[in-house]
């Protein structure tokens, strides 16, 4: 069955949804008040760097299915709404600003006609505080024939496209799921091609399903900064925290995912929904309950200035010292820098006095607004060329490549700094490289480390 569908919100969630949906075999109409984004996708372009994804949007764009406009009118007629729209954390607080969903609620509102008979289902999948979409319904809800629900979207960027078309569950939110609802019946006909591949649908109350995805980045960040605390118990006892951690990802109750040690996590969503989580939990009275994520934050901001400590500890004063950052997306396969641990790192080197050069395979103009132009360079080898110390902090796969003995040649200084465990330690050492890594000890025991006999050293 072919329905029309509108996104509204055509940011990073909101594109991708809406071009799945065409590719669904749905008819979609993707909105946004940026009239420079709506621009760029109708014409087929990509605003940012994601696999798949402008393959998909072409491929909409040519079959007729798939359009962009700034105009609520354009989509009153659709009978499905989806709300993509961001909820960054607030300006002044740990708190959700949900400015931009209640405006885009009001302004569909305005235009959606009265339906007899036909419902018109409008379906929020941005990250919420629990109880946001009990208080959204109260507003749609007032136009005759219009009901709300709550789909949570779990994407991951690097993987959207494939997130979005084979999910590992759909959850419904709804007001009451112990009454019988025809706007499930309505999410299934959108989703009906998923769930004919045996996609699980859970249907639940608004405020679980809201739940489930703040509690799921909650608990990610809590995975990674749980091994991230053990790394640093590491770096005191002398163990390697990449044997730790393979052996506890054996245990399949524990499992291998998000238990890579390394600078932590940054990005658009888990930073944010943690905090978000916390001022949440507080605003309900039960804040004492999750006050250990409080320490999950802090031991992911403790492991960005122990990037800057190691420096210190190579480089002795860091005023004017040529440090060359590899990487500036908050991970690789994406040009995100939103709470990048990278760029904060180079930025904290920066204040440190040290002359930083940045970069990476795809998020140099991000890099440039938060750092300066001067700061960022682009190729790998030109940014190397001349450092004292070269720290690795997204592992793009041409960094994890990167050979040591060619690498040795391009620095001034054969130091390094694995950010991310991505490179194997005694290769370099055998190469030259006085390399630290968060996590691992200097090095092994019984291999004098570089720092302890510096005549190792020598200039590349
Ligand atoms: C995350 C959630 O995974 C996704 O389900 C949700 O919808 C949005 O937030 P994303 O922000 O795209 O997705 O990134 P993700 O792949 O989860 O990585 C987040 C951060 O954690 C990155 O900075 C990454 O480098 C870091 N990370 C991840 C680690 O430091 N160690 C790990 O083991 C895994």
């Amino acid at each position: 069955m072919t329905l029309k569908i509108s996104v509204i919100g055509i940011g990073y969630l909101g594109a991708v949804h809406a071009a799945s949906m065409a590719e669904l075999g749905h008819d979609v109409i993707g909105l946004d008040v940026d009239p420079a984004r709506v621009a760029a996708l109708q014409a087929g372009r990509a605003p940012f760097h994601e696999p798949g994804f402008e393959e998909l949007l072409r491929r909409g764009l040519a079959s007729g299915r798939l359009r962009f406009t700034t105009d609520y009118e354009e989509l009153a007629h659709a009978d499905v709404h989806f709300l993509g729209l961001g909820t960054p954390q607030q300006a002044d607080g740990f708190g959700a600003d949900l400015s931009h969903l209640r405006s885009a609620i009001a302004s569909l509102a305005a235009v959606l006609p009265a339906r007899d008979g036909a419902a018109t289902l409008v379906v929020g999948k941005s990250t919420v505080p629990a109880g946001t979409s009990r208080s959204l319904a109260a507003t749609i809800e007032q136009v005759a024939g219009v009901r709300l629900m709550w789909n949570p979207e779990f994407l991951r960027e690097g993987f959207a496209v494939q997130d979005t078309l084979t999910p590992d569950r759909l959850v419904y939110g709804v007001p009451d799921p112990d009454v019988e609802d025809d706007r499930v019946a309505l999410l299934d006909a959108v989703y009906a091609p998923l769930l004919e591949h045996r996609v699980t649908r859970l249907v639940m109350g608004y405020e679980a399903a809201e739940l489930v995805k703040v509690s799921a980045n909650a608990f990610l960040a809590t995975k990674i900064s749980f091994i991230n605390a053990v790394a640093e118990m590491c770096e005191a006892t002398g163990a390697d925290v990449t044997d730790v951690s393979r052996a506890l990802g054996m245990d399949d109750r524990i499992g291998h995912k998000f238990l890579r040690a390394g600078v932590g996590y940054g990005g658009g969503c888990l930073p944010k929904d943690l905090r978000a989580f916390l001022a949440s939990a507080e605003e309900h009275g039960v804040g004492e309950a999750v006050g250990f994520l409080h320490e999950v934050d802090a031991v992911n901001q403790r492991r960005r200035a122990r990037v800057v400590t190691l420096a210190a500890e190579m480089l002795g004063d860091l005023a004017g010292r040529r440090i060359t950052v590899l990487g500036a997306a908050f991970k690789p396969d994406s040009d995100d820098v939103r709470d990048s641990p990278a760029l904060d790192v180079a930025a904290r080197l920066l204040e440190a006095g040290a002359d930083v050069r940045v970069t990476d395979p795809e998020a140099l103009a991000g890099a440039a607004r938060r750092l300066g132009p001067e700061r960022v360079v682009a190729g790998t080898e030109d940014a190397l060329a001349g450092a004292d110390l070269v720290v690795l902090l997204t592992e793009w796969r041409e960094y994890r490549d990167l050979d040591p003995a060619t690498t040795r040649r391009l620095v001034d200084m054969p130091r390094m700094i694995d950010g991310r465990n991505v490179l194997d330690p005694r290769q370099w050492r055998e190469a030259g490289w006085e390399i630290r890594s968060l996590g691992r000890a200097a090095a092994p025991r019984g291999v004098p480390s570089p720092e302890a006999t510096p005549s190792v050293l020598v200039p590349a």
